[in-house]
């Protein structure tokens, strides 16, 4: 019988890879925590047509790339494609801007586009990002790429490149996509098919495909950015400044455009050359009209999402040591048949302190020992008649007898000593 087989586009993590994730999701909370965000955790699927009115509905994502399916009742449902959306929608139902002028929100999970897989791309993958609600000011935007580059940066990924754009907002953006639309009509013969589409429907679209036939007009086609009115381009100019200010390198991309709609002023992607064609680790931008498209009041917004195959991905190709649960196991083993009954509560001990395997069998030291290693331990006790204890240090060979009443305080000592000569050859 053919066995089954992960679902195309999706990947199982499992140990030996799953410990670079929890070292990753360790330093989004502790950046997060130090930055005043506070998780939400919104549900894997929501209504679709909270998709469809956020993201726009004649973007890739929302045209293409989501799972939609009706429940048993027939209502339309699809697995959430990206967070802000639903974030917003929590916020708006729960109130959560009561009394507050900012709620700054983070969040980290799977989420599903129906893409074609390739490398960095995949139909279930998981992003972190923030969003912070309730502010117009171009500090949030800036704090935003902050704590970004910051998570980066604490993972050890650099170099990058920040992209900083904006896409104007509803004053300013029109005007410019008739301009564009025009420009577009007039060499249309060079883009491709989408596009030829995408000029009447959606013209900002164009300036984000990636199909080499398209590059030349895309090249020279005229920049929002000189099209901007006054106070988005002094909204781009604030966070410009504060950015220099704060040490955070960043380039001006004159033609930055989001696969979503929701977008206002200030949009961003931070970059890793590592990743090739699939190179954004994220992006993100202001949405200003979007909880006020989901039916709150006027609620402007910024925020960012993060894609953490992509970070892993680029920490494993620069050979990051991102393990971090580096802890000596301790492998306990009997060495006579009498002993064999006291391993269960010697284990039990050590495992309220510190990460413990214990094996019933008396089998011979050599045989320990070959276990104990393919185990990964760090440290062996060795358990014989009437309570001997035996500790052996398996990086040095070193063994010595121990009473069970010192016994965590010598382990305590092996670990730290362990710890020391692993740190001292990583230095070396
Ligand atoms: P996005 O640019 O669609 O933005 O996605 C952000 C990041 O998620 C991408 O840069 C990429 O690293 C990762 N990503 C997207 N699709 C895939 C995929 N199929 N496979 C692997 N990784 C992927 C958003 O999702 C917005 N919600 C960002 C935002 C938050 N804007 C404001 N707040």
């Amino acid at each position: 019988m053919e066995r089954f087989r992960e679902v195309r586009g999706t990947k199982d993590l499992r140990p030996g890879e799953i410990e670079r994730w929890h070292y990753l999701e360790k330093i989004v909370r502790t950046v997060m925590d130090r930055y005043g965000y506070l998780e939400i955790r919104t549900p894997m699927f929501e209504s679709t047509e909270l998709f469809s009115r956020s993201i726009g509905s004649d973007t890739d994502i929302v045209q293409k790339e989501m799972y939609t399916f009706p429940d048993r009742k027939g209502r339309s449902l699809t697995l959430r494609p990206e967070g802000t959306a639903s974030v917003a929608r929590s916020y708006l139902q729960h109130n959560m801007g009561r009394g507050k002028a900012v709620t700054k929100l983070y969040y980290m999970g799977p989420m599903f586009r129906y893409e074609r897989p390739q490398k960095g791309r995949f139909r279930q993958f998981h992003q972190f990002g923030t969003e912070a609600i309730g502010s117009p000011a171009a500090w949030y935007d800036t704090e935003t790429i902050s704590v970004f580059y910051e998570i980066l940066d604490a993972a050890g990924l650099g170099p990058l490149t920040v992209r900083l754009g904006s896409v104007g907002d509803p004053g300013c953006r029109p005007a410019y996509t008739s301009l564009l639309k025009e420009y577009l009509r007039a060499r249309s013969d060079e883009l491709c098919g989408n596009c030829k589409e995408r000029m009447e429907k959606n013209p900002l679209r164009v300036l984000d495909c990636k199909n080499r036939s398209c590059g030349g007009a895309i090249e020279s086609a005229p920049s929002l950015l000189d099209h901007l009115c006054e106070p988005c381009t002094a909204h781009l100019g604030e966070v410009r400044s504060t950015l220099e200010k704060g040490g955070i390198p960043f380039e001006l991309d004159r033609s930055l455009v989001r696969g979503l709609d929701y977008y206002s002023r200030t949009v961003f992607e931070i970059h890793h050359d590592e990743l090739g064609a699939q190179s954004a680790l994220g992006g993100g931008g202001r949405y200003d009209g979007l909880l006020e498209d989901l039916g709150g009041p006027p609620t402007p917004g910024v925020g960012f999402s993060a894609g953490m195959e992509r970070i892993i991905t680029v920490a494993e190709s620069l050979e990051i040591e991102w393990d971090g649960g580096d802890e000596p196991m301790i492998y306990v083993a009997p060495v006579e048949e009498t002993a064999a009954g006291d391993v269960f509560p010697l284990v039990r001990r050590l495992r309220r302190r510190w990460k413990t395997e214990g094996v019933r069998e008396v089998r011979n030291l050599k045989t320990v020992l070959k276990r104990a290693s393919r185990a990964g331990a760090g440290i062996v006790l060795l358990l014989g008649a009437g309570g001997a204890l035996t500790v052996k240090r398996m990086d040095t060979g070193d063994e010595t007898g121990v009473s069970v009443d010192h016994l965590e305080e010598e382990v305590e000592d092996l670990r730290k000593a362990i710890a020391a000569r692993r740190s001292e050859e990583r230095d070396s």
